[in-house]
């Protein structure tokens, strides 16, 4: 009676923020000091399938990643398994003779295997999806009934930005006022239809590993650049209103020209950090610099542009054919080769979790 083993599987897109979260005002709740508002990614191209599993058979909880295994010990895994178990439920399978009470779930362990169709740490949000997914799969294992809200509060307990991947479309993550965090949680704006005319691509310009996390390099930027705290209290709050008005009026023009905006104000405070904090590459700036021209000489925006703590851009097509002619464009001016920088490109759009 004691070989029983119970499995859920999900899957959970990352997403791209186009008014950037970057600076905590405390570090182990994951409060942020500003607003922030993402595009979820869709599944098939930049998402992560989880499996979590839970058996008496099991001596301890164990994670592997991409099929290598890693030490659940880290802060952040302990404060999000901890929250997960507190709020766990019963679980009654009839059929295989299994019954666990609230009680239970504090002795069993876990087995939680994760995989990413995309590469890790490349500024792709990978702990966005991968914590959104954890979080999502254990509170249907463990049998939660929190809504979406209490478990984007969860998840950004372990990646900020993963709270803002428990829903599709259009998301915004409210930064809150309390010191507990109870009001630091994330909301859907619009659903991916709202929008389905967007186009997002993105050109791969590098797989490697960034160099300085994005835990530090908040940490450096808080602690050292003026720009931050000008740009938490005076610009993004006026940001956060346009771009959920552009948002809902579907209105590119200010979409392309706040996210564009926001990109370039938060890689302005990486160099304002000290010492400086330099994600982008030569060929981010290319590929930012094609699409300014090609902006500027249609007399409106076509594309938008933004890069997150990583080289990779991340581009957003106004609609089907414009991202057809920047492919176009793209694939002339930077063709993938493996000797250089550009590896692939991948053409999404936005989904929902799984
Ligand atoms: O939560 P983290 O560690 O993935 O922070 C990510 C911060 C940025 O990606 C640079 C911006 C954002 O809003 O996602």
């Amino acid at each position: 009676s004691k070989k029983w083993v119970l499995m859920v599987t999900a899957q959970a897109p990352t997403n791209m923020s186009v008014i950037k979260y970057w600076g905590k005002r405390d570090e182990t709740l994951i409060l942020p000091i500003n607003d922030s508002i993402s595009v979820t990614f869709d599944l098939q191209h930049l998402s992560t399938i989880t499996t979590v599993s839970v058996s008496p058979t099991f001596l301890h909880d164990r994670l592997w990643l991409n099929g290598k295994e890693f030490s659940l010990s880290g802060d952040k895994y302990q404060r999000c398994l901890k929250e997960i178990r507190s709020c766990a439920g019963d679980v009654e399978d009839e059929k295989k003779g299994i019954k666990i009470t609230k009680k239970d779930w504090e002795n069993l362990h876990l087995h939680i295997a994760s995989y990413n169709n995309f590469p890790t740490a490349a500024g792709l949000a990978s702990s966005a999806s991968g914590f959104a997914c954890l979080v999502f799969a254990l509170a249907k294992l463990m049998n939660l009934k929190e809504d979406n809200g209490k478990l984007s509060a969860i998840a950004r307990q372990g990646s900020g930005s993963a709270c803002r991947s428990l829903y599709g479309g259009f998301v915004k993550w409210f930064m809150g006022k309390n010191d507990d965090g109870s009001d630091s949680f994330a909301v859907q704006l619009a659903d991916e239809k709202h929008w389905d005319d967007l186009l997002i691509v993105i050109p791969v310009v590098s797989s490697r590993q960034k160099e300085t996390s994005s835990t530090r390099g908040m940490r450096e930027s808080v602690e050292t650049s003026t720009l931050i705290q000008y740009r938490a209290k005076e610009v993004v709050p006026k940001r956060i209103v346009e771009m959920e008005e552009a948002i809902k009026n579907r209105d590119f023009q200010s979409f392309a020209r706040l996210t564009c905006a926001e990109s370039n104000q938060f890689h302005a405070v990486c160099l304002d950090t000290s010492p400086p904090l330099f994600y982008m590459n030569d060929t981010s700036h290319r590929i930012i610099t094609c699409v300014e021209n090609w902006n500027h000489s249609e007399g409106s925006p076509q594309v938008a542009y933004t890069c997150d703590a990583g080289p990779n851009v991340v581009l957003f097509a106004q609609n089907r054919k414009v991202a057809a002619l920047l492919l176009q464009r793209l694939f002339f001016h930077f063709p993938p080769h493996p000797d250089t920088d550009l590896k692939s490109y991948v053409l999404g759009d936005t989904s929902i979790l799984q």
